[in-house]
């Protein structure tokens, strides 16, 4: 951990395109989350947004050019003291200088002289994205060690839709975070790899407007798709129900109701991936029968529900394991008077015959409907790994290391 998470110096950097607009909502999240943000626009950003607006948002002065506040030094001293550096939006432009260390305004000289942990979040059109120009720029600056996020795919200015959309700035504050909470937490590491998250909770209908399910909030699966699909994996999200979370970006997503329909997902989208976390909470029974008109009240009580098992998922993932790939899966335990947390967790790895087992401790307001969590990483082959409190994104690069060191290990 570099920097006191709840408290750093943060130098966001806005270049000039239409996506700027969006980092006045970016800023608003990292000051509210306790940070001192300074503000670096370039001269083309200030065409989008005025420089009164970050001043105000950021509660400190705004500055573009290298000449001003000269005593002050400030293009080598912002560099040096922040805790991180996040340019959202990054620009064709900036990635083109940052790559090849100009330093002809505020912002990119200081991106020189930072230490700390940088995070680059391009916007752009699709054919500037695309273009090999801006790959290689992307490239160079990965070999860095720059964080350079995968865009958004969506609606772009004007009628096109492609990747080259800004991501959400939730989704950039929540990246923010993990690279204040752990500045390496995002290797390449999983580039050239397909990786496929379940999220979420199933619903089992009863009639047209009931159903039974549970209160997962899709949370810690969404982590786990964003951060892998971050590390460079072509990822498939298959999400239950969950609390109104916007889709990652670079994440294909497949919408599900049922734990039948999450099968189905589950098991296609496996074909040929190399790994799969089940990170879903899925219903182990459904009501027996559907009633396709809603139950009355009526005037006596009502017939027991009756209720018949889901497949389980998991299982049949292990089960019908391909060569060389790699399975996650998850329990939210209780202690109880037969053993403790992790020793219904070893068991349930066992069970479930799963390569790797996150344990959560549940109750308490702990692991459902909360932005941080916990546990244990269990490994079928012995090892124990425990994930201390942070962000879910910090859990699932936890996660994601174990299953790149299993994947590497497998050739
Ligand atoms: N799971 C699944 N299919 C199910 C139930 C669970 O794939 N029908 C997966 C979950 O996504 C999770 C793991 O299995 O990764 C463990 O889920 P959990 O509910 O803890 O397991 P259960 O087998 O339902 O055990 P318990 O009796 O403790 O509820």
């Amino acid at each position: 951990m570099i920097a006191d998470v709840a408290a750093a110096r943060i130098l966001l950097g806005v270049a000039g395109g239409i996506a700027a607009y969006k980092s006045c909502e970016l800023l608003r999240r990292l000051t509210e989350s306790g940070h001192s943000v300074r503000v670096l626009p370039t001269a083309s950003a200030l065409k989008f947004v005025g420089a009164a607006t970050f001043e105000a948002l950021s509660g400190q002065p705004v500055r573009t050019g290298v000449f001003a506040d000269v005593p002050a030094v400030p293009h080598v001293a912002l560099g040096q003291q922040a805790d991180l550096v996040v340019v959202a939006p990054a620009t064709a432009d900036l990635l083109a200088r940052a790559a090849h260390g100009r330093a002809d305004d505020l912002l990119t000289a200081a991106l020189l002289t930072a230490h700390c942990p940088v995070l680059l979040v391009p916007a752009m059109h699709t054919e500037m994205w695309e273009h090999p120009a801006t790959r290689d720029n992307v490239a160079l600056l990965r070999s860095r060690g720059v964080v350079v996020m995968e865009p958004a795919s969506g609606r772009l200015t004007g009628r096109d839709t492609g990747p080259g959309r800004l991501p959400e700035p939730a989704e950039i504050a929540e990246l923010a975070r993990l690279l204040l909470e752990r500045p390496d937490a995002l290797p390449r590491d999983l580039s050239g790899r397909r990786v496929v998250v379940s999220a979420g909770g199933t619903r089992e209908p009863l009639d047209p407007v009931r159903f039974l399910g549970n209160r997962s909030s899709g949370r810690q699966g969404y982590a786990l798709a964003q951060v892998a699909a971050q590390r460079g994996a072509a990822v498939t999200l298959v999400a239950g129900h969950t609390a109104e979370l916007g889709d990652p970006a670079g994440v294909e997503v497949v919408h599900v109701g049922t734990t039948r329909e999450l099968r189905e997902a589950v098991l296609a989208a496996a074909k040929g991936a190399d790994a799969v976390a089940m990170a879903a909470a899925v219903a182990d029974f459904r009501p027996a029968s559907f009633a396709s008109d809603k139950i009355k009240k009526g005037s006596t009580d009502p017939e027991p529900l009756v209720l018949t098992r889901n497949p389980d998922v998991l299982v049949e993932l292990t089960q019908g394991r391909e060569q060389g790939q790699v399975i996650l899966g998850f329990a939210a335990e209780t202690g109880d008077a037969t053993g403790d947390v992790l020793h219904h967790g070893r068991a349930k790895l066992a069970r479930k015959g799963a390569d790797l087992l996150v344990v959560n401790t549940v109750g308490d307001g702990r692991g459902f409907e909360v932005a941080d969590n916990a546990g244990w990483l269990l490994g079928a082959d012995g090892t124990e790994q425990e994930l201390h409190p942070g962000s879910k994104a910090l859990l699932a690069s936890r996660v994601w290391d174990a299953v790149s060191a299993r994947l590497r290990a497998h050739g």
